[in-house]
């Protein structure tokens, strides 16, 4: 087995004996092991031997906490916890499936409609997590694990936070040094968690989310680059891409919502990822247009300037809420007037039906 010692296996064998490898990250190796205890089989995950130096001595088990009180349906909670030879390790469920990173990496890309429901599921997830002051700050294909009936969870939370050296640390001070390791994705990070120029917060997650969503859709994260520095450059200096540029069946509603998710300050954003999960759905979008397929090949129907204008207003926190609530009411008010409409029309019937009885 590699990289844990026979030591730290024979130390832990009384509570957890290792099957086999699951897969490695930058941060830690994540085995299928045995929970001797319970019998059942749980993933895993040990930290690379640096990190415990490097951590301190109890901030790995606070951050561990923070993530075990996760309980969420699209959350991969934490069962348990510890430091063994000298390695810390935790505990999970074991999410017999397969990552969002592999299922891409066999099918390419998604249907929209599986796109949408992926993102509107660790959408809730990051907006529980949000509500209580945690930041997931690496979201990315490898955290999604998609169970056997498809349910897609996030794992991974907490330890990015934990594994910073101080709160702001930037892309320049954060990568690899001896005081903290680099946390997050670049292809995945936002522009302010690159530049250190705001603080990271839940609308970090939120663009992080839409740049994963923009690769379910075209197979292609939204600015490749060969390194680090190009993919900041085209971040910082690029405006969000277009969706339905490379892909014509995505819907306007969904293609102004990742633009406006992936926006170059998290001020322009969605103010929850609840916000912007719902604009996603076909039914909370107002003025749909998305359910006829553009044939492959037709020119992309241009984004009305109304429409684009609102995808990049400014947007304070409770103007955009009220925005969301009035993108609802519309259709509301239509399908309540048609109510009325039928509910008239069936008294009008009844009252005729009444009226002959009576005159005959
Ligand atoms: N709870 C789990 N159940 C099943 N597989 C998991 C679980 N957690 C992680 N994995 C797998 O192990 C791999 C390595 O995880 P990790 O060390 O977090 O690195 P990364 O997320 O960067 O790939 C992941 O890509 C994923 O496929
Ligand atoms: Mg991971």
């Amino acid at each position: 087995m590699p990289d844990v010692s026979d030591r730290f296996q024979t130390m832990l064998a009384g509570r957890y004996t290792i099957d086999r490898e699951l897969g490695q990250g930058g941060m830690a190796t994540v085995y299928v092991a045995r929970d001797v205890k319970h019998h059942r089989m749980v993933a895993l995950k040990v930290m690379h031997a640096g990190l415990a130096a490097s951590m301190g001595p109890d901030r790995f088990e606070r951050e561990v906490m923070v993530a075990a009180r996760l309980q969420h349906p699209h959350i991969v909670t934490v069962y348990d916890s510890g430091e063994t030879a000298g390695r810390y390790w935790y505990t999970m469920p074991y999410v017999a499936g397969e990552s969002l990173r592999q299922r891409l990496a066999r099918e390419g890309w998604l249907s929209v409609a599986e796109a949408v429901r992926i993102t509107r599921e660790i959408a809730r997830a990051l907006d529980y997590a949000h509500r209580r002051d945690i930041v997931h700050r690496d979201v990315k294909p490898e955290n999604v694990l998609l169970t056997e009936e498809g349910q897609a969870l996030l794992t991974d939370f907490g330890l990015a936070r934990a594994l910073h050296a101080t709160p702001d640390s930037t892309l320049g001070r954060g990568a690899g040094t001896g005081a903290g390791f680099f946390v997050g994705t670049p292809t995945y990070m936002s522009p302010e968690q690159g530049t250190g120029e705001h603080p990271v917060d839940a609308r970090a997650d939120i663009y992080a989310l839409a740049c994963v969503t923009f690769e379910m859709l075209t197979g292609e994260p939204p600015h490749p680059g060969a390194s680090m520095e190009a993919i900041f450059a085209r971040r910082l200096e690029e405006p969000p891409p277009s969706v339905r540029e490379r892909r014509r069946d995505v819907p306007e509603h969904v293609d102004a919502a990742l633009r406006r998710a992936m926006s170059r300050h998290p001020a322009e954003r969605f103010p929850t990822a609840f916000s912007f999960g719902q604009a996603l759905d076909a039914q909370a979008a107002d003025g749909w247009t998305g359910a006829t397929p553009t044939p492959p090949g037709m020119p992309a129907v241009p984004t009305t300037p109304a429409a684009a204008a609102s995808a990049f207003a400014p947007a304070t926190a409770t103007a955009t809420a009220t925005a969301a609530m009035n993108a609802e009411s519309p259709a509301l008010l239509r399908w309540n007037r048609t109510l009325l409409a039928l509910a008239g029309i069936v008294t009008l019937g009844a009252l005729a039906v009444l009226g002959a009885v009576v005159l005959r």
